[in-house]
């Protein structure tokens, strides 16, 4: 069996900008987002990948790429051994449902009419996973899984916390037995108590499932706990990635430093949020030329403003890095 499940390579989307009458006239061109540009990356089966980067880099765009939710432009995405962007219907139907996302607010996904019983009801049936017999244990195993109490099953979303929802948005995914669960922000608008409970209670699965996790976040302590490995990305491209305790005690890319500078999560003992990053992330209306990073990097040279660092492995422990710096010393 192969170790990677997840192959992602030179994965590009891009959203157009709508084109008013003023510019067309001004025969100006139009303009489009580029949320992801080239990205490269390997999902280890097994695994809990995080991924990391600030606000905009393209994060959530990558997760809904991968679940189909939007179309990519170019690249490819393959996952255990299929060419995830051609598939249509029935085959498109099984990848999601081995591939399931999570998302932060599990009510866009849950139906506000139906019990808990009845979501996973519903679930279980529409992929054939159980006789309608076995339906009701399979539920009580689902509730048990998860963390929520028996009665559970008889009641409506909005009788539960917010903590309890993303125990039933969790149940639901997994009541169609993925083998890979995408989790985009799963807790960022919890309760920094609630969110521990949900993160712990997502590395039990983990193990216990042997499921592969992408865990998208902004918490970096969170992420630290939770992960393998950390892929960081600016302005949507993968810049590092690497073991999670390597790039945490020695992160290589120049914004892979700067990011955990200023992370006050990971210094509790900090006062003020650090202005590690300096000056104004580029709007991917109109990304730099060279490296994405080259005009906030304190160490940017000549070639750094022209050409775009390539991620490349560096040194034994697999380690990938996109920044010429690094070409240059082995
Ligand atoms: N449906 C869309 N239409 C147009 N632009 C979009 C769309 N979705 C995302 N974008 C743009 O693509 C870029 C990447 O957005 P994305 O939501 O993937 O970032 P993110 O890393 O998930 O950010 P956050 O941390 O705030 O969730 C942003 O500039 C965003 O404005
Ligand atoms: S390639 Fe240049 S600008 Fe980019 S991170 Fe490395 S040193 Fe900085
Ligand atoms: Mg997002």
């Amino acid at each position: 069996m192969s170790q990677t499940i997840l192959r992602v390579e030179g994965l590009s989307k891009v959203f157009p900008v709508s084109y008013s009458v003023v510019e067309r006239v001004q025969g100006r061109p139009r303009r489009a987002v580029r949320a992801l540009t080239e990205v490269n990356l390997e999902v280890r089966r097994g695994e809990t990948l995080g991924i990391v980067g600030e606000s905009g880099c393209g994060k959530s765009t990558l997760a809904r790429c991968l679940v189909r939710l939007y179309d990519v432009d170019s690249g490819r995405i393959v996952y255990d051994g299929l060419e995830v962007s051609g598939l249509r219907g029935a085959a498109l139907r099984q990848y999601n449902r081995r591939v399931q996302m999570v998302f932060q607010d599990p009510f866009s996904s849950l139906n506000p009419r139906m019990t808990v019983g009845q979501t996973l009801r519903e679930a279980i049936l529409v992929h054939r996973l159980r006789k309608p017999e076995q339906v009701p244990g399979r539920i009580r195993e689902l509730l048990e899984l998860v963390g929520l109490p028996a009665d559970a099953e008889n009641r409506l979303p909005h009788e539960f916390s917010g903590g309890q929802r993303q125990r039933i948005g969790i149940a639901r995914a997994l009541s169609v037995e993925p083998e890979t669960l995408i989790a985009d922000e799963l807790v960022s608008a919890l309760d920094v108590s609630v969110q521990a409970q949900v993160v712990n209670l997502l590395l039990k699965l983990q193990e216990q499932l042997h499921l592969t996790v992408l865990f998208v976040a902004h918490d970096l302590r969170l992420v630290r706990h939770l992960s393998h490995r950390v892929a960081v990305m600016y302005l949507g491209r993968i810049v590092e990635l690497a073991e999670t305790e390597r790039l945490f005690t020695a992160p290589a890319h120049p914004y892979t430093q700067a990011l955990l500078r200023a992370a006050p999560e990971l210094d509790p003992s900090r006062k003020s949020v650090v202005e590690a990053v300096k000056g104004e992330l580029p709007s991917p209306l109109n990304p730099p030329t060279g490296c994405p990073f080259h005009p906030r990097c304190p160490q940017a040279f000549e070639r750094c403003s022209k050409e775009v660092p390539a991620l490349l492995p560096r040194g034994p422990e697999g380690r990938w890095v996109a920044c010429h710096l690094l070409e240059a010393t082995p």
